[in-house]
């Protein structure tokens, strides 16, 4: 990739035409010791994953379709906050390249216009108290227009060419991602999560609005206060009462 100004992420790639999935390719080069910033990319997946078992649709030669490994010396407990590093990185990058702001809602679906262009799946490869790989499955709807989306999440689900009616570079927008990947990985690494806490806060839709967070045994409504240092989001229900979410989907409600 010509465009590529990283030191370590995105030098060792591994390619495919169309492939079910390119998290489970990651999965095994992980296993097998691939180097931290390794990525796998496709023009197409036949069976795209998203979070909570949903699928994820990734049209052929339409979007970014990439699984990025990496490295990070953090424990366990430390991953979900990398999501959110995660997020920030493809936001910034999308702003770089398309000139267009996309908002975060927690933890790490990016919305333009309040709707999804980019998803982010975090899988882990790690014991007790170490982080072997992350492997860091990222989706960003490029150059789809709306009728390249199943007819299902047509009003939901948008791409960065339905919004600015320009054509991206999709190996511009590749090299530009591992660009700010790298960099707030390196970041987090040695300082910590609270300057880019500052950063996701920054871009995120999801603060100060009422909001109903849906997890698998309960479902709690309420004002998203903020995020612990931890990466949870702190909701506040109508009681008075702050529950921390940890894992959930949103729905925004104001
Ligand atoms: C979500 O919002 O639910 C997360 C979507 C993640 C999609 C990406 S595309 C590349 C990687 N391979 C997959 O099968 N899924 C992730």
């Amino acid at each position: 990739n010509q465009y590529l100004t990283t030191k370590r992420f995105g030098h060792t790639i591994h390619y495919e035409v169309s492939c079910p999935s390119t998290q489970p390719i990651a999965h095994q080069m992980a296993q097998s010791g691939a180097p931290d910033g390794s990525i796998v990319v496709c023009e197409e997946q036949t069976a795209g994953k998203g979070r909570m078992a949903r699928v994820w649709t990734s049209t052929q030669g339409k979007g970014i379709w990439m699984s990025v490994i990496i490295r990070p010396e953090i424990p366990p407990t430390k991953a979900p906050q990398f999501t959110l590093v995660a997020a920030v990185a493809v936001t910034r990058a999308i702003e770089d390249i398309a000139d267009v702001r996309a908002e975060i809602k927690w933890p790490n679906d990016l919305l333009i216009n309040g709707k999804k262009c980019t998803g982010i799946l975090t899988e882990l490869q790690a014991d007790m108290d170490r982080v072997h790989a992350i492997i860091l499955g990222i989706g960003v709807n490029v150059n789809q227009q709306v009728t390249d989306f199943p007819e299902e999440i047509q009003s939901i689900a948008t791409s960065i060419q339905m919004v600015t009616g320009k054509t991206v570079d999709r190996a511009e927008l590749v090299a530009r991602i591992l660009h700010h990947l790298e960099i707030y990985t390196d970041l987090y690494v040695m300082h910590g999560f609270e300057p880019l806490k500052i950063l996701w806060e920054s871009y995120s839709c999801t603060l100060g609005k009422r909001i109903k967070a849906i997890m698998i045994h309960q479902q709690i409504e309420g004002l998203a206060l903020g995020i612990t240092s931890e990466g949870i989001l702190q909701v506040k229900t109508d009681d008075g009462q702050i529950h921390g979410i940890y894992s959930a989907d949103i729905e925004i409600q104001n």
